[in-house]
Order: structure tokens, then sequence, then C-alpha cells
């Protein structure tokens, strides 16, 4: 459905060039939801940026984003503003980006009346019912969005992101802000959601609850991609454990050190300034390793090396 084929995202600043994407490969199959996961700055709404083309002037970005056979890089911005909110949409990260003035049924309408040509009345009732399979009721359509609780806004958010049906969904942090209550009914309604989705989230729970795989970023590369159930189960490469084991359900153990920068990241594998197990063999970057099917980036599961 998607294909990411080394994907290198770049930002000249005054500082140098920060490497924020780094060689990213992987492929979302339809129907799926591939997750992201990774500690702040790892590079991952830059990531979902790069598929959907709304980075800023300064990056520089190369490798291939295949969708339905085309290399979304090369798109004109004409192509892209199709693709857009039809097929590809995105659920941002922030509820800001509401209309205060607007009603939200209006607000979810809107795309629904550019991508099909419908008019207002048809597309209000297309929201209408939307709303009432996400538990919002119909009526609540002709309400304004401080009219609605942090939560049902996050819902509203979602309801935005599908109205046009889009084939491909993107989400990002849809659970940011959220207590335990409202992670847990956004989680029951992506489980409803039948469509391919990438979704990114620092919330493990909401994580486990509702992917299919699982894809680890750290400092601009992918260093592991497993099936949720195996990667709760047992996370292969160092730092999916230190994620896990940070939890508070599974030990709340932080793991130490910082991030590298992205500008000058260390050379070989940039988790060993941080990682119990590294040896000299980590000063050179690891190769990728299939194991058992997942994907991990580390020494310890190359063929040769480690021992
Ligand atoms: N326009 C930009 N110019 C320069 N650097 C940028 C720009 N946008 C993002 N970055 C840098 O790229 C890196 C990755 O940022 P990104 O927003 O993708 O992180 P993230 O994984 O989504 O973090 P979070 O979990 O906090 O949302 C960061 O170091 C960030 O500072
Ligand atoms: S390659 Fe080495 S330093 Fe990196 S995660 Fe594996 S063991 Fe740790
Ligand atoms: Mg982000």
């Amino acid at each position: 459905m998607l294909k990411v084929e080394e994907l290198r995202v770049h930002f000249r600043t005054e500082f140098g060039v920060v490497r924020a994407v780094d060689g990213v490969s992987f492929e979302v199959e339809r129907g799926e939801k591939f997750t992201l996961i990774g500690e702040s700055g790892s590079g991952k709404s830059v990531l979902a940026q790069s598929i959907l083309r709304l980075l800023p002037k300064n990056a520089y970005v190369s490798g291939r984003i295949i969708f339905e056979g085309r290399n979304l890089l090369e798109l004109g911005e004409e192509e892209m503003r199709r693709i857009r909110g039809r097929k590809i949409a995105w659920i941002p990260q922030s509820q800001s980006s509401l209309n205060p003035v607007l009603t939200v049924g209006l607000q979810c309408a809107e795309p629904v009346m550019e991508h099909f040509k419908t008019d207002k009345k048809s597309a209000l009732l297309k929201v209408a019912r939307m709303f009432e399979f996400f538990g919002m009721g119909r009526g609540r359509i002709s309400d304004y969005p401080h009219q609605f609780s942090g939560g049902m806004r996050q819902r509203v958010l979602v309801a935005m992101g599908i109205s046009a049906d889009p084939e491909f969904l993107i989400a990002d942090e849809p659970t940011k802000g959220l207590d335990a209550s409202k992670r847990k009914n956004i989680a029951e309604l992506f489980e409803k959601i039948d469509k391919t989705m990438l979704i990114i989230t620092h919330d493990l729970e909401f994580a486990e609850r509702v992917s299919d795989r699982i894809a680890v970023m750290y400092c601009g590369e992918v260093v592991e991609i497993s099936p949720a159930k195996e990667f709760f189960r047992e996370p292969l490469h160092p730092y999916s454990k230190g994620l896990l084991e940070s939890l508070p359900s599974r030990g709340l153990k932080p793991i130490i050190g910082f991030q590298p920068s992205m500008i000058n990241p260390p050379s070989g594998c940039r988790f060993r300034e941080r990682c119990e197990f590294a040896k000299k063999i980590c000063e050179r970057a690891p190769p990728e390793s299939i194991v058992d099917g997942r994907i991990v980036r580390c020494w310890m599961y190359a063929e040769r090396g480690w021992a």
C-alpha cells in the first residue's frame, strides 16, 4: 500500500545539517495499522510530513515513497493536492487546528464537499452518520469546537480526517494530552476504523492495543520492526527493551542518557553510548538482520561479527 525506501530528510540550519530521517525503509500493508514509536525528536513527525509533502523549504528529501505505484516525491504540487485529504489523510497533533468560528459538522463536511463534489446537505448527512458511529450523537454536528471537551475534540479531528473516506490515514499522537479514560475511548475508536493507518505515538499502551506492527525510531533511523504482539512480549533491540522497561507497568526503569545530536550523530550504532551491551564492533554501523520475520538493526543479531 505504502512503501518507503531509503528515505532521508535533512534540514539545513545555521548550526549544521540536521539528519532528522536518515535512511528509513518500511512497507505498510493494506488494512494494517503500523505504528511508529520512539523518543521525542527521533524523526517520527518529520517522516509523516514527508509522506504528505508538508515539509518546510529547508528540508532536503531523498529516497522513494511509493503509494499506488507512484513515487510521491516526484509528483507535482497539483497532483499532491488531490492525494492529500482524499487518498492520504492526516489527523493533526494539535486540537487548535479546529476553526473556532465554524461548526464542527461544517468543518468535517468541507473535505467531503471538496473531494466528492457533493452539496452541503448530503455532506452534512454523511458527517452526522459518522458522528453517530463515533458515539458523539448526530445533533452535535451543529456545535462549535469550544462546546466539546478535549477528548471529544480529538474525536472530531479523527472524524475530519476520515470524512472524505481516505485510503490511508496518518495520525500523529492522537492521544496526546488526554487522560486515561479518554485515551481508552480513542483506542476504541481506532479499533473500529477499518483503514490502513500510520500511527505515531508515545502512548505505548495505546500502541499495544491498536497496532498490527510496531516500528521503533531512534535518532533518525528505524531500529526494529516487529508484529505488535511479539514486540510487546519480547522486544529485540536493546533500545526497544529500554522503552518498554521505562513503562510504569514494567518497572519504570528509565533509559540512561540522552538521544545524541542529529547534526553530528555518533558513528556506528547510534544507541551505543547508552547501550549496556555495547562492544567494540558497535563502533561500526550494524547491519539489518531478519529474526523470525522481524527486522532489527543491532550487531547482537548479525550473522557475523558479534561473537
Ligand atoms: N524545520 C526544521 N528545521 C530544522 N530541524 C527540524 C525541523 N523540523 C524538525 N526538525 C528536527 O528534526 C528532528 C526530528 O523532529 P520530529 O518532529 O520528527 O521528532 P518527533 O520524533 O516527532 O518528536 P516528538 O515525539 O517530540 O513529536 C528534531 O531534531 C527536530 O528538531
Ligand atoms: S549494535 Fe551494539 S550498541 Fe547498538 S544496540 Fe546493538 S549491542 Fe547496543
Ligand atoms: Mg512529533
